[in-house]
This record gives structure tokens, sequence and C-alpha cells, in this order.
């Protein structure tokens, strides 16, 4: 998919205030410092279109972009960011969850895994989670640039067992780095891909 326009439209921390055009949308998820904001400036080739940050916790709204003026992308919050107080981690995770569980024009949700480190718990039960409220998900390994290729293929394997203890097979993945442009292609036409097919099938699901 080509980009010919990325703008950014809102932020906001409540569901029902996000932009209500029935457009397909794609949600980046995942812990703080995975690289949300950096894959999504990798994706659209943009410097800072979302903002990114060396310190964990720099994204803390629903920020909605509009892409080539006919679907959306969304940088979340990451979730597990021990920094912040207690109380703006629940408000956090409650903003969060209402988001997947009420966004109509939500198609998919990718989250982002660091590429580095070895299955983590909260991640794990994220995606359960979603499974459990039937929200079509990928994985996005992010960092890729940040292993020598064997480290990452042995990472990579010692995942999709850690997965195979629960799903029946390895989720739809993706391997990507934001400092060399990995996986950019694969995953622009992968959302290209569900777009048409949405298309196809006579409007989408929400109108
Ligand atoms: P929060 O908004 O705090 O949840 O973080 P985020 O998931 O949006 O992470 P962000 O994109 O801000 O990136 C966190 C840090 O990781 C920054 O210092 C980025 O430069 C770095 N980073 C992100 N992606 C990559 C990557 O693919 N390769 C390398 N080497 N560094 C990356
Ligand atoms: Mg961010």
């Amino acid at each position: 998919m080509k980009i010919t326009s990325a703008e950014f439209v809102m932020s906001n921390s409540d569901v029902a205030q996000c932009p209500n055009q029935p457009l397909p949308e794609y949600a980046f998820i995942g812990r703080s410092n995975v690289g949300k904001s950096s894959l999504i400036n990798m994706l659209m080739q943009r410097k800072s279109l979302a903002k990114t940050s060396g310190r964990p916790g720099k994204t803390q709204l629903i920020n909605h972009f509009l892409i080539n003026k006919n679907w959306f992308l969304v940088d979340l919050p990451g979730y597990g960011y021990a920094r912040v107080s207690k109380q703006s981690k629940k408000t956090f995770q409650k903003f969060i969850t209402a988001y997947f569980e009420k966004r109509k024009q939500l198609v998919l949700g990718f989250v982002l895994i660091d590429s580095r480190h070895e299955p983590q718990p909260i991640d794990l039960e994220f995606m359960e989670w979603l499974g459990e409220q039937q929200i079509p998900f990928s994985i996005v390994f992010t960092k890729a640039d940040k292993l020598k290729p064997n480290a990452l293929k042995r990472n990579l394997e010692i995942y999709a067992a850690k997965m195979l203890e629960t799903w029946e097979e390895m989720p739809m993945h993706f391997i990507t780095s934001s400092s060399n442009n990995a996986g950019r292609e694969e995953l622009l036409d992968y959302i290209d891909q569900i777009n048409q097919e949405m298309k196809e099938q006579q409007g989408l699901p929400f109108n």
C-alpha cells in the first residue's frame, strides 16, 4: 500500500468521543516502550507523527490518525508501565479496555512484542483476553535490528512454542524494525488486503 496521506485527527481517553466515521480501524497496543509510536512513524514514513520517547509512558491517550483518507490507525498507551501512579494505571487500563470492548470500527489489533525478550505473562494474558472478547489480532515483533539473525530466529521459535500452549496456531505475525524499515511492506499490504476484502463484502460490518 502506498501512503498518500497521514493526518493526526484527535486524542482522547473516552471511546465515545473517538471519530465517528465508519472507517476500518487498526490499533497498536503493547507494553510501554515496546515501540508502538515508532512503528507508526516508520509505517507512515514520518519522523514524528506519533510522539516517541526513550522513557516509557509517553503515549497516554487514544490517538487517531487518518490514513489515505480511508482508514484509521490508532496509537494507544502502553500497558504495564510501572512508573505511573496506581491510580493513573487503573484509568489507563479502563479506557484501553473500553476501547477494545466498544470500538465498533476496530477491525484488528496489532499486539507489539519486543523480539529481544522471552514471552511475558502480561502480553500472553492480554492476547488471551482479546481472544475471549473475540477481537482479532496479529503479533508484531519489534526492534528486530537489535538482535543477530540467529538470536532473532531462536526467540521467535520460543515465542511460537509458548503461544501453542494456549492457541491452536500461531497468530499472523510480523517481524519489524523501526530503524531499518523491516516488515513495513508486509504489514501495510496486510492492512490493505483486509481493507479491500471489507470493501468487496459490500460495506463495513459496523455501518
Ligand atoms: P509508550 O508510548 O511509552 O507506551 O512507548 P511506545 O511503545 O510508543 O515506544 P516508542 O515508540 O516511544 O519507543 C520507545 C523507545 O524504543 C524509543 O527510544 C525508540 O527510539 C526505541 N525503538 C522503538 N522501535 C525501535 C526499533 O525498531 N529499533 C530500535 N533500535 N529502537 C526502537
Ligand atoms: Mg507511544
